[in-house]
């Protein structure tokens, strides 16, 4: 039965991720069902991840030159993304974004003694941030919202969109689709790279 809801769910979440990415006014229609799945998965979420689930995006921050101050993980869950940039850049500040209340509180509960690390509720549709305020973006395993994502990254900035499982992950966006919609919202320097059993794609805006 557990396993048959977790297919179920990996199953909503790729057909949730066409329709967001194809035809994102329809979001709010699938947002609910979005954030009630991962509410519920919230408090064993931590136990799902393999060891090398986060290899692709700290293959991908390793790339990433030039200062990073502000940082912001969206989608971030439990926050893995966003401590290991904090690992990476220890002198960022790191804000972690998710719509699903309760795997804010959990990421909450693990960055209790972390001074630089902090997560907030939000829609990755529609950020509560300043346009260009992120050095820094990173979605893991995330629906990847263009429009916003490009909104928040500082010229100049760096954006790291990473797929624990490649194409197997059942949030997932070819690297094709990622080139052609980051091209025409100003993101150049486009970079693929593959580590453990995924991939990151990393891009620049200009
Ligand atoms: C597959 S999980 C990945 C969590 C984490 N990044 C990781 O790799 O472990 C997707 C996360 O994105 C969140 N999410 C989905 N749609 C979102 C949205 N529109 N805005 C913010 N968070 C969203 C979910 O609540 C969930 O925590």
């Amino acid at each position: 039965m557990k396993a048959l809801k977790q297919r179920l769910g990996r199953s909503y979440a790729r057909f949730a991720t066409n329709v967001a990415v194809r035809f994102p006014r329809l979001w709010p229609l699938v947002r609910p069902l979005v954030r009630k799945q991962f509410d519920l998965l919230a408090p064993e979420w931590d136990g799902m991840r393999s060891p090398d689930a986060f290899s692709p995006l700290e293959a991908a921050l390793a790339t990433v030159a030039g200062p990073v101050e502000a940082a912001l993980d969206v989608g971030t869950g439990t926050g893995a993304a966003a401590f290991a940039i904090a690992e990476r850049f220890p002198a960022a500040r790191v804000v972690g974004v998710d719509i699903a209340p309760t795997m804010v509180e959990q990421a909450r509960r693990k960055a209790r003694d972390r001074r630089n690390v902090s997560f907030e509720h939000g829609d990755a549709s529609s950020l509560p941030y300043e346009r260009a305020s992120f050095d820094l973006v990173t979605a893991a395993n995330m629906i990847p919202f263009f429009d916003e994502l490009a909104r928040v990254v500082r010229p100049g900035g760096t954006l790291v969109v990473a797929f624990s499982l490649g194409p197997a992950t059942p949030i997932y966006v070819p690297s094709e689709r990622m080139r052609k919609e980051l091209g025409t919202r100003g993101f150049t320097e486009f970079a693929e790279i593959e580590a453990g059993r995924g991939a990151a794609f990393v891009a620049r805006k200009r």
